[in-house]
């Protein structure tokens, strides 16, 4: 399955981690639908690590869901999932165990594709833990690649192995629809904030087929579960969702959905957003001004209906900072004389015509975004 628009859903693992049921995840995909976060587009219910046994079944060789948690088996529960009108994921690794020591897929690709399909799979995650070290990265990812292409299911390759072995460079050869680059994101201003400046170079690497991932959205977690470290704010939380977007990432949310305040639920379902981080020609964004340590920098992206996204950022310290973004640099020369219409993204106001450069203050860790259209 190549995705033409960055892939959205939700997974388990940044609250739930080995949390996982049969029941919880029920519930999660009745909020899904409930919270209208499938109408938004978020359409993949991933389960990530520990949803297995520890071993394999000793007579198939297989993959099976720990019957704890998973009681009736994962076909049941992929069929409820489904049934809700959402697609199902699930988890294994390149190595011989999981990153949370469960069996790995290592040397038995394609019998665990055949079996994550008969559970109904629509996307597999795929870790790059206990690899051994003279196995080659992009071998095994394209070994799982053709196994699931040939399971008899159409599911979703979402390779994870945090950037590592330069797989900006090879991932699109093996088929994956989207690539982690990056090492785990935990809840807290700093690691989204460090996670996404290490990115920025490579959002050349990224397009239709094959997106960037640059980690679940801790988005809304208020530091609660897996991988809560202090928290984020309401406003910090909103910076990375537009940074997610601008950028391209698949939107995986990685908070309890079940208990999403408004604040939340709003900010991911942000129409203007979504509109940014889906549209159908996936151009890279650039820096548009650069302000020496990118903290501050403003970017841009073309979107395919000639308008322009445009987000002012400020990941320093230090408050009401003003940026400062010359037309000129998105290839708006002032003797042409054209403007731009701002539509606020937060708020879907408009705010008016700005002609040779905009300059507006951005509170410390906050961010300014609106979609742009050239006018006389
Ligand atoms: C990490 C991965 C996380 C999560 C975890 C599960 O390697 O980056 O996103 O999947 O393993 O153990």
């Amino acid at each position: 399955m190549y995705p033409k628009t960055p892939p959205m859903g939700f997974n388990t693992w940044n609250t739930f981690a080995e949390n996982i049921s049969d029941e919880m995840i029920r519930q999660t995909a009745d909020a899904m639908v409930e919270k209208g976060l499938l109408d938004a587009g978020y359409n993949y219910l991933v389960i990530d690590d520990c949803w297995s046994e520890k071993e394999r079944d000793p007579v198939t060789g297989k993959i099976v869901p720990d019957k704890k948690k998973f009681p009736n088996g994962m076909r049941a529960v992929a069929d409820y999932v489904h049934s809700k009108g959402l697609k199902f994921g699930l988890y294994s690794c390149a190595g011989i165990r999981t990153c949370a020591d469960y069996p790995g897929s290592y040397d038995n690709e394609y019998l665990d594709a055949k079996t994550f399909a008969e559970y109904g799979a629509d996307f597999l995650k795929y870790d790059y833990c206990y690899k051994p070290p003279y196995a080659n990265g992009a071998l095994l990812y394209r070994r799982i690649s053709l196994a699931l292409q040939n399971s008899g299911r159409d599911i979703l390759l979402s390779a994870c192995n945090w950037g590592a072995d330069d797989v900006h460079h090879w991932i699109r050869s093996t088929g994956a629809g989207m690539y982690r680059s990056t090492g785990d994101i935990c809840d807290k201003f700093e690691s989204f904030r460090d996670i996404f400046i290490s990115q920025i170079e490579n959002a050349k690497y990224a397009g239709p087929g094959c997106f960037n991932d640059i980690d679940m959205l801790t988005v809304g977690m208020h530091n609660r579960g897996n991988v809560a470290r202090d928290g984020c704010t309401d406003l910090e939380y909103r910076t990375e969702f537009a940074l997610w977007c601008m950028f391209g990432s698949p939107l995986m949310l990685g908070c309890d959905v079940r208990n999403m305040d408004d604040t939340t639920l709003a900010l991911v379902k942000n129409p203007h957003l979504l509109r940014i981080n889906q549209d159908e020609a996936c151009r890279t964004p650039f820096v548009a001004q650069y302000e020496g340590n990118n903290l501050r920098n403003v970017y841009a992206r073309l979107l395919s209906d000639g308008r322009i996204a445009i987000m002012f950022t400020n990941l320093s310290d230090n408050d009401k900072q003003w940026a400062w973004l010359a037309l000129d640099s998105l290839g708006i020369p002032a003797p042409v004389k054209k403007g731009l219409r701002l539509t606020n993204a937060f708020t879907g106001e408009d705010e008016g015509v700005f002609k040779e450069y905009i300059q507006l203050p951005v509170g410390a860790h906050d961010c300014a975004v609106y979609i742009a259209e050239v006018v006389d």
